[in-house]
C-alpha cells in the first residue's frame, strides 16, 4: 500500500501537507498546481505558505525523490483533488476549480484508479458534478473507477499533527470506494476512519463548520446584548460554561477563513427556505465588522478631524498568515469608506499589506486607538509603554479579550472590550 503513486491536484493549505504526508510515508507523490510559483518552489523543496514544520517535511520529501510538482497531472493509482471552493459574489459555491481539476485528470485515468475529492463541496457534488466528468474517461464508476469524498478537518497552525490524529469521515459512491479511501488514509492516519456514502460525507463536513458558525453567532449576539445591558459577556460565558452541558463559544470581530464563513452558504444555497438559523447566523457574524466600526466611532467621537486607528492583526485567526475572508480586512474597508480615519496595520504573519508598518512603534505613531484585531501570540506582551509614548491618544480596544486589562490601564490607556458595556468605567 505504501508504494502507491498519488497525484494531488491543488497544492495549498490542504493539498501540500497531504502530499508531504503521503510522500514521507513511502508513496510517490506527483503534485499539480496551476500556480507556477507554487510548483517551482516545491521542486526546490520550498513552500510559499506558512504552516509549522511543513517546510521541513516538504524539503525531506522532495530530497528523497518522493515528492515533485508540475502544472500537469500524470498517471497514478490515486488522484486527490484539493482545490479551492470559494463563494461567488452572490454567496453561491464557485465550483470552477473542482470542475477544471476533474477535467484535467480525465485523460490520465485508468482502470482501478481511485479519485478522492477533498475540497469542501455542496451536497451532491460527487454524485452530480464529479462522477459525470470522470465518466468521460470511459471507465465505469464504482466498478472500474472508485470515487468518493474525504473531507478535511485540520486546524491551520496544527495541520501536520491533526492530519495524523484526527478522526475522519470518508464517503464513497459505493462501499468499495469508501473502503479503498479508508485503506489509503490508513497509511498515515491514526484516528478513527468512519465510512459512509459521498453525499452524507459532504453534509457532515458542511454541518461541522455550520455548527461552529452558528455557535459563534450566538456568542456574538450575546456580546451585543451584554454591551447594551452593561454586562461583561466574557464573564457570562466563563460562568455559563461551568454548566456540565453548556459550551458557549467566544465572540469576536467576525468570522473569517474560507471554511466557517463559506461552508454554511453551501447549505443555504441548496435549502434557502429551511436554513433559517444558518442564514441568520451568517448574517450575525457578517455584521460584526460593522459593529466594531460603530464601537470605534463611539470611542473616538470626541476627537475632531481625521483620527488614526492602529490595527494589530489582519488574518482570520491567530498565528497564521491566512487573510481569506478576514473580518478585520472588512473592518478596514469600512474604516476607509468613512473617509475620516487614517489607518496603520501591524501583522508580522502577513508579508505585504497596504497599511503595514515596519513594527509596533511605527504602527502606533500619532495613533488615537489601538485595535487588537487578532490574538496572535506575539501580541501577548505588547510594549504598551513605548507605544503609548508615540501615540496621540492612548485608547486600546480589545476585540478578543486577549490582553490583561490591568496591565493596559496601568500603562495609562483607556481599555475597551468587545462584549462589555460601551463606556470605560
Ligand atoms: N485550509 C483549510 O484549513 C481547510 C480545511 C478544511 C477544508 N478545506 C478545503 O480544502 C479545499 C482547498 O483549500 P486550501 O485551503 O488548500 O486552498 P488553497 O487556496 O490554499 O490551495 C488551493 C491550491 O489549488 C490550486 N488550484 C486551483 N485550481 C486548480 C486547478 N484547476 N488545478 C490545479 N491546481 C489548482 C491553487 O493554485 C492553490 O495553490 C477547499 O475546498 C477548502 O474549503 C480547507
Amino acid at each position: 500500500m505504501n508504494n502507491k503513486e498519488i497525484c494531488v491536484v491543488g497544492l495549498g493549505y490542504i493539498g501540500l501537507p497531504t502530499s508531504a504526508m503521503f510522500a514521507t510515508h513511502g508513496c510517490k507523490v506527483h503534485g499539480v498546481d496551476v500556480n507556477e510559483e507554487v510548483v517551482n518552489a516545491l521542486n526546490k523543496g520550498k513552500i510559499v505558505i506558512e504552516e509549522p514544520y511543513l517546510d521541513i517535511m516538504v524539503q525531506a520529501a522532495v530530497r528523497s525523490g518522493h515528492l515533485k510538482a508540475d502544472t500537469k497531472p500524470q498517471e497514478a493509482d490515486v488522484f486527490i483533488i484539493a482545490v479551492p471552493t470559494p463563494l461567488t459574489k452572490d454567496k453561491k459555491a464557485d465550483m470552477s476549480c473542482v470542475i477544471s481539476a476533474a477535467e484535467t485528470i480525465v485523460p490520465y485515468l485508468r482502470k482501478d484508479n481511485l479519485v478522492i475529492l477533498e475540497s469542501t463541496s455542496p451536497v451532491g457534488t460527487v454524485e452530480n458534478l464529479l462522477v459525470p466528468i470522470l465518466e468521460k474517461s470511459g471507465l465505469k464508476v464504482g466498478e472500474e473507477l472508485y470515487v468518493g469524498h474525504a473531507p478535511e478537518r485540520v486546524l491551520p497552525g496544527k495541520i501536520l499533527w491533526e492530519l495524523v490524529h484526527n478522526n475522519r469521515i470518508v464517503g464513497g459512491v459505493n462501499k468499495k470506494s469508501a473502503e479503498k479511501i479508508r485503506d489509503l488514509y490508513r497509511i498515515f492516519v491514526n484516528g478513527e476512519i468512519y465510512l459512509t456514502d459521498a453525499t452524507t460525507a459532504e453534509m457532515c463536513k458542511l454541518m461541522e463548520n455550520t455548527y461552529r458558525d452558528v455557535n459563534i453567532a450566538l456568542a456574538n449576539e450575546l456580546a451585543k446584548i451584554c454591551e447594551e445591558n452593561g454586562i461583561n459577556a466574557w464573564e457570562v460565558i466563563e460562568l455559563c460554561n461551568k454548566h456540565p452541558r453548556v459550551n458557549l463559544h467566544q465572540p469576536g470581530p467576525g468570522v473569517g477563513g474560507h471554511c466557517l464563513a463559506v461552508d454554511p452558504w453551501f447549505i443555504i444555497e441548496k435549502s434557502p427556505e429551511l436554513a433559517k438559523i444558518i442564514t441568520l447566523s451568517r448574517e450575525t457574524n457578517d455584521s460584526m465588522p460593522e459593529h466594531v466600526l460603530n464601537r470605534i466611532d463611539d470611542i473616538l467621537e470626541d476627537i475632531e478631524g481625521v483620527k488614526k486607528v492602529t490595527i494589530l492583526g489582519i488574518t482570520y485567526k491567530p498565528n497564521v498568515d491566512d487573510t481569506r475572508e478576514s473580518p478585520i480586512l472588512k473592518l478596514i474597508d469600512l474604516l476607509e469608506a468613512r473617509g475620516d480615519y487614517d489607518i496603520s496595520v501591524y501583522d508580522p504573519h502577513v508579508k505585504t499589506y497596504k497599511y503595514q508598518a515596519k513594527d509596533l512603534i511605527d504602527a502606533s505613531k500619532n495613533s488615537d486607538l489601538i485595535v487588537l484585531g487578532v490574538n496572535h501570540d506575539i501580541f501577548r506582551d505588547l510594549p504598551l509603554g513605548d507605544m503609548g509614548l508615540v501615540m496621540r491618544n492612548k485608547n486600546l480596544f480589545d476585540t478578543r479579550n486577549f490582553l490583561d486589562r490591568h496591565d493596559v490601564e496601568e500603562k495609562g490607556f483607556n481599555y475597551w472590550l468587545l462584549g462589555e458595556e460601551k463606556k470605560s468605567s
